[in-house]
């Protein structure tokens, strides 16, 4: 099963990602965590990615696609893939498309988890309490929401558009959230 993950900053796509990898059995793309692990071990690439994450901006296409290519080129991921973090904007959603068409395979479902702005914005402060992560800081978290609703909110369309898209409510214990996601896919323990 190949599982896109969209939802705002803060929405849990992360939390959801790593409790379904145990559920599922899929490997887990972020796209977040491999730019940040990048600038951890002081790449080129890193660095340049690390600047323009701390503002809040999205890295350039080009380097993104270049990244989840490699990714997605690796046998893990032959069976399918938990991607969280990509596609970010229209081009990129068709980028993906062109990739897996090219290996022969296809996204069979986007799940949008929809939490309200005032909860995602206390998510990610406390996180900022707790981790220190550069950009959970307050005007860098109110320019992610802003590039988030101008960039990333039309690839909800795209998939629905394309009848592939299902939202999940984001709000209430990651279990719970979780359980709704199991749920949509007919994976929960009911439903097994
Ligand atoms: P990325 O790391 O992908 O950040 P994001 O999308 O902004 O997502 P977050 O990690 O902030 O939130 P999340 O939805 O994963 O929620 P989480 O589970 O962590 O990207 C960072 C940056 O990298 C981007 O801004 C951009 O610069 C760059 N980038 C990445 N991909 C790119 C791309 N494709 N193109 C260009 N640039 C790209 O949860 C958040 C917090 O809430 C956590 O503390 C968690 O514990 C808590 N939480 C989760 N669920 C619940 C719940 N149900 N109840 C209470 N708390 C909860």
């Amino acid at each position: 099963m190949r599982i896109v993950l969209l939802g705002a900053p803060g929405s849990g796509k992360g939390t959801q990602a790593k409790l379904m990898v145990e559920r599922l059995g899929l490997p887990h793309i972020s796209t977040g965590v491999l730019l940040r692990n990048a600038a951890k071990r002081g790449t080129a690439l890193g660095l340049k990615a690390k600047s323009i994450i701390d503002k809040g901006e999205l890295v350039p296409d080009d380097i993104m696609s270049d990244m989840i290519e490699e990714r997605l080129s690796r046998d893990d991921v032959a069976d399918g893939f938990i991607l969280d973090g990509y596609p970010r904007n229209l081009a990129q959603a068709k980028s993906l498309d062109t990739m897996l068409d090219r290996l022969g395979q296809s996204t069979d479902v986007a799940i949008q988890i929809d939490v309200d702005l005032e909860q995602v914005i206390r998510r990610l402060a406390k996180r900022a309490k707790e981790e220190g992560r550069a950009d959970d800081s307050g005007e860098v978290v109110r320019h992610r929401m802003r590039v988030y609703h101008e960039q990333t909110a039309p690839v909800i369309d795209y998939y629905a558009n394309r009848g592939l898209l299902t939202h999940v409510l984001g709000d209430g214990t990651v279990e719970e959230v979780l359980e709704r996601i199991l749920s949509v896919l007919n994976m929960n323990q009911t439903a097994a």
